[in-house]
C-alpha cells in the first residue's frame, strides 16, 4: 500500500522526534496510530527509493520450540551434566570483566589447580573445547625449529602431530598399536634419538581405552632437556593425576567429561619450565587467540591489571565452576574410587556377556572409557541404534583404526553410578539378543 505524502511526513516527524527520545515509546505510538508492520516496511522501502532488498522469510524451524530429548550419555563424552551445572547455564549474563564474573574466574582457577594437583600460577581455562587446548599447547610451546616426540597409540597423538605440522615444527613419532602404552625405556630411546624439546603423551586415550603410566616420565624428559605435554581430556577426575609431583610441564583437559560441564571450556596449566620456554621464544606465537601470555593476563595469572583479550565464555564458565565445585565437594579421592569401582563393575558385566575388552591389562585401562571388541558377525551399529532407539542410551562406536571394530562405553562424572552401569549392560545384552534372533 502506498503512503500519501502527508502520511509520510507525519511518519518521519514522529520517527525522528521519538527515536531521539525513546524508541519504545515510538513503537507504542505507531501501534496507537494503527500503522501496521506492513505499512512500516513499505515506508522504509519507499524512503530509500526501493534500494532495500527483499527480506527472505524467517526459517520455519526456528518458529517452533527447541527440541532436546533426555538421553543417558554413556559414550566417551559429552556426559550428562549435573542439574547444578545446567542451572548455572541459566544464570544472568555478566560482563566478561565485571568483578562478580572475574571472581568466578578466580574460583575456576582454584578448582583447576585442585583437579590438576598443581600450584602453577599459569592455570586457567581456554575458551574452546579440548582441541582448542591442544592447539594452544602446540602454538605456545613450539617454534618452527622445535622437534616434538609424539607418542601415538590412538587418534589423539595423530591429531596433535597434525597440529604440530601445521605450526611448522617437526614431529617425530613413537607408535604403538591401539590398546598398548609406552614404557619409559621406549620413550628414553626416542629422547636419545630425536632430541626433542617436548614429549607428548595421552594419559587417557579415548579411542583406544588406555591409561598411559606417567610416573617417572616428567623426570625422564627433564633429564634430556625436554618438556612433558600431557592430554588428560578423557580421564581427568577419573584416575589419580598429580601435575606437580609427576613433573608435567603442560597439562590440558576438557569440561564435558568427568567435570560434567558443557563442551566449551578447557582447563590448562603451565609449569615454570614451560613458561621459561615460552618467554625465551625467538619467534612470535602464531595464534593471537591462543597466546597464553594474553590469556594468563585475562585470568589474572600475572601482575595485571586484567585486559580485554576476547570475550570470556561467561555462562560456560559458570557451568565449569559448578562442575569443579561438585568435584571439590565430593573430593578427588572419592571420584577416583567411584570411577574405579564402576569400571570394575562394567568389566565383570562385559565378561559375563562373553564380550572381550581391547585392553588386556587391567592396570592400563582408562576407567572413563572402555573399548569392547565387536564380536564377529555383529554389526556394531545395530547395537548402538538399538540402545538409542529403545532406551535413549548412548553407546559409541570405535574411532580411528578401531572404527567398526569396537564399542566404547564411557563412565564419567555425574554418570558414574552403578545403576547406570547396570542399565548399559542390560541394554547391551538385550541388543545382542535381539540382533541374533
Ligand atoms: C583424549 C582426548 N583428547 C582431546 C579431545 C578433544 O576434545 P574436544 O572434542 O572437546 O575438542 C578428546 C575428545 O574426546 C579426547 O578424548
Amino acid at each position: 500500500m502506498a503512503l500519501t505524502s502527508h502520511c509520510r511526513t507525519e511518519f518521519y516527524d514522529l520517527f525522528i522526534k521519538r527515536s531521539i527520545t525513546n524508541s519504545s515509546c515510538f513503537l507504542h505510538s505507531l501501534f496507537r496510530r494503527n500503522f501496521s508492520t506492513k505499512l512500516f516496511a513499505a515506508t522504509m522501502a519507499s524512503s530509500t527509493q526501493g534500494k532495500v532488498p527483499a527480506v527472505s522469510s524467517a526459517p520455519k524451524c526456528l518458529l517452533k520450540p527447541i527440541d532436546v530429548p533426555n538421553k543417558l550419555l554413556m559414550g566417551p563424552g559429552p556426559s550428562n551434566c549435573p542439574p547444578r551445572v545446567l542451572a548455572a547455564g541459566a544464570l544472568p549474563m555478566l560482563g566478561h570483566l565485571h568483578p562478580e564474573f572475574t571472581k568466578i574466574m578466580d574460583e575456576v582457577k582454584e578448582g583447576i589447580q585442585y583437579l590438576f594437583q598443581t600450584k602453577n600460577e599459569w592455570t586457567f581455562a581456554i575458551s574452546g573445547t579440548g582441541h582448542a587446548a591442544m592447539e594452544a599447547s602446540v602454538v605456545n610451546l613450539l617454534e618452527p625449529d622445535d622437534v616434538i616426540l609424539v607418542c601415538q597409540n590412538g587418534i589423539w597423538g595423530q591429531r596433535l602431530a597434525d597440529m604440530v605440522d601445521r605450526n611448522g615444527s617437526t614431529v617425530k613419532k613413537l607408535v604403538r598399536p591401539y590398546g598398548e602404552v609406552f614404557t619409559l625405556e621406549e620413550i628414553e630411546k626416542g629422547l636419545q634419538e630425536h632430541k626433542p624439546s617436548v614429549v607428548f603423551v595421552t594419559y587417557g586415550e579415548s579411542s583406544a581405552g588406555t591409561a598411559q603410566p606417567l610416573e617417572g616420565l616428567g623426570d625422564l624428559c627433564h633429564k634430556y632437556n625436554a618438556l612433558l605435554l600431557v592430554d588428560s581430556v578423557a580421564i581427568l577426575g577419573g584416575r589419580p593425576l598429580f601435575m606437580d609431583a609427576w613433573n608435567i610441564d603442560v597439562l590440558y583437559s576438557g569440561s564435558q567429561k568427568v567435570i560434567g560441564a558443557p563442551p566449551a571450556t578447557s582447563p590448562i596449566s603451565f609449569s615454570l619450565k614451560a613458561r621459561e620456554k615460552i618467554a625465551s621464544r625467538k619467534t612470535r606465537i602464531r595464534s593471537y587467540y591462543f597466546d597464553c601470555n594474553e590469556l594468563a593476563n585475562y585470568w589474572a595469572c600475572d601482575q595485571g591489571p586484567r585486559r580485554y583479550h576476547h570475550t570470556g565464555m561467561v555462562t560456560s564458565v559458570y557451568g565449569l565452576r559448578e562442575g569443579l565445585a561438585r568435584l571439590a565437594e565430593e573430593g578427588l579421592e572419592k571420584s577416583w574410587k567411584d570411577h574405579k569401582d564402576c569400571s570394575e563393575l562394567l568389566y565383570q558385566g562385559l565378561e559375563k556377556l562373553g564380550l572381550e575388552l581391547l585392553v588386556k591389562n587391567k592396570e592400563i585401562r582408562n576407567p572413563c572409557v572402555t573399548t569392547i571388541k565387536v564380536p564377529p558377525g555383529i554389526n556394531w551399529k545395530d547395537v548402538t541404534d538399538y540402545a538409542m532407539k529403545n532406551y535413549r542410551v548412548e553407546i559409541a562406536g570405535g574411532l580411528g583404526d578401531l572404527a567398526g571394530k569396537t564399542w566404547r562405553i564411557g563412565i564419567m562424572g555425574y554418570n558414574c553410578r552403578p545403576e547406570n552401569v547396570q542399565l548399559v549392560l542390560r541394554v547391551l545384552e538385550e541388543a545382542l539378543e535381539s540382533i541374533k534372533k
